[in-house]
């Protein structure tokens, strides 16, 4: 009982906030390059953007990250001491095609990734790779507006191939996109959107999405034809949406954002637009302009398995009322009265985990995979670098349990668990680096400033006796 033995432990990050390096070797710019820190972040990312370049007046994580780029040795080392049965990581688009659209990778950035492959190989550590983790070159921005134009879908064909080809035998387990519905929320991010005055953004939202889904399903295609070892997951960011009451009003409403998430999943899991969406979307005026081929292309090539993450669960009222108000990943929601929250006020709740992962599995009967979960808090450090972490144990502990009753209970079918920057790094949402999540301490502060030494926290000892014991001793 307890955890599968096969089951794979370890820890999740991804390029633009971890590797710096942003113009080494032949690297290109990014979407994720020109998103600053600060009051700034929050408007860019949704698409509300004057210019597509960096400025002097702001400051820029994703150009320093944790630097990986020149620790990723010593970086896996550490992974490997913490016992990581898996590594998940992103691919930086603009370092294997710099501007997206060239027809000869750059070799320089393919090379990066395969010593990063072959260290892990040596680790005995599955690296799990996110083909894109909120990552669009900015030349294909330019040129063709992001995901808003369908020939999106032969760019990203093409870095597939190229990192299906190249990888083959090194790496076998892939996320096609990062929180698909990401899109919906941080369009710029998620998409590289940017939206003109007088624009009908849903729409554009949803024809991107649209190119995205073909995309992925296509790149399903595309792996399973390079190498039938490849396993193909989809990812979103999840978190069940409780009705704020039980009031009628409230649990239709709850149900309507649980499907606004669910929507992406449907199409990727059960290979179609589902009926409620295509009604809401023809009432909306939205609808995405559809290829005769495409239907087919969704309905023949869906997922092996439904990866997500998790960091709370969301509550919803059908009338909204600003003053009670939670932050969360994705989206702010109704403050829930039996939650506690973290320093950036986003709930905690770990049988909401539990809830979430049997509702996952309950509708897509594929396994599901963790790939992102964790607390974000401030930490103090001592003269050492050490810090005592005992909130974020406190967290880690609950949600495992709870992942670990979602199996033993309720038989969920789980692969995997990686939890969210087992090494501190940039956050998404704010571009700080004081909100941290990792087992490691990186000395850098929110304006890049630091000696970017490496040090372990209290939770790292007792996250690889976690591991160590397949999850029993908590
Ligand atoms: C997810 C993203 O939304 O949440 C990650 O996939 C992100 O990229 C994580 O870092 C945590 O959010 P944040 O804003 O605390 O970094």
């Amino acid at each position: 009982m307890g955890f599968p033995d096969n089951f794979l432990w370890g820890g999740a990050t991804a390029a633009n906030q971890c590797e710096g390096g942003y113009q080494e070797d032949g690297r290109g710019l990014a979407n994720v390059d020109i998103c600053p820190s600060g009051p700034d972040r929050s408007k860019i990312i949704a698409g509300h953007i004057e210019h597509l370049s960096c400025d002097k007046n702001h400051h820029y994580p994703s150009h320093h990250g944790i630097d990986l780029y020149h620790h990723y040795q010593e970086d896996i080392a550490l992974f490997a001491k913490l016992g990581f049965k898996v590594y998940r990581m992103s691919i930086a688009w603009t370092r294997i095609y710099p501007k997206g659209d060239e027809d000869i990778p750059n070799e320089a950035g393919l090379q990066f990734y395969e010593n990063i492959f072959r260290l892990c190989q040596h680790y005995g550590i599955e690296p799990l790779v996110t083909i894109t983790h909120f990552d669009c070159p900015i030349h294909l921005i330019k040129t063709i507006g992001g995901w808003r134009s369908r020939e999106m879908i032969d760019h990203y064909l093409k870095l597939c191939k190229t990192l299906f080809d190249r990888y083959q035998g090194l790496v076998h387990n892939w996320l096609t996109f990062n929180e698909i519905n990401m899109i919906l929320h941080a369009p710029f991010m998620g998409a590289g959107l940017v939206f003109q005055k007088e624009e009908n953004e849903t729409a554009i939202k949803y024809q991107a999405a649209h190119h995205e889904l073909v995309a992925s399903a296509l790149a399903t295609k595309l792996a399973h034809e390079i190498d039938p070892n490849n396993q193909i997951g989809c990812m979103f960011a999840a978190g069940s949406a409780y009705p704020y009451s039980c009031k009628p009003e409230d649990v239709f409403k709850a149900m309507q954002v649980d499907r606004e998430n669910y929507f992406f999943i449907d199409v990727q899991s059960r290979g179609a637009y589902p009926a409620y969406a295509i009604k809401q979307l023809q009432r909306k005026n939205c609808m995405p302009k559809m290829e005769p081929e495409d239907t087919q292309i969704l309905k023949e090539y869906t997922v092996d398995f439904v990866a997500f993450s998790y960091y709370n669960s969301r509550c919803i009222a059908a009338s909204l009322d600003k003053n009670n108000m939670a932050e969360g990943n994705l989206f702010a929601s109704a403050k829930n009265p039996y939650l506690t929250f973290s320093k950036w006020g986003w709930p905690i709740d770990p049988l909401g985990f539990r809830i979430t992962l049997n509702q996952v599995y309950d509708r897509y009967q594929k396994p599901l995979f963790v790939v992102e979960n964790g607390l974000g808090t401030i930490d103090e450090t001592d003269e050492h670098g050490y810090v005592e972490d005992d909130e974020r144990i406190q967290y880690l502990r609950n949600h495992i349990q709870a992942m670990k009753d979602a199996i033993e209970e309720d038989g969920v079918e789980l692969l995997g668990y990686t939890c969210w920057g087992p090494i501190d790094l940039v956050s998404a949402s704010s571009g700080e680096m004081k909100k941290r999540y990792g087992f490691i301490y990186v000395d850098v502060d929110d304006m890049g400033k630091g000696s970017y030494r490496r040090t372990k926290k209290k939770s790292f000892a007792w996250y690889q006796k976690v591991i160590a014991s397949n999850g029993e001793d908590l």
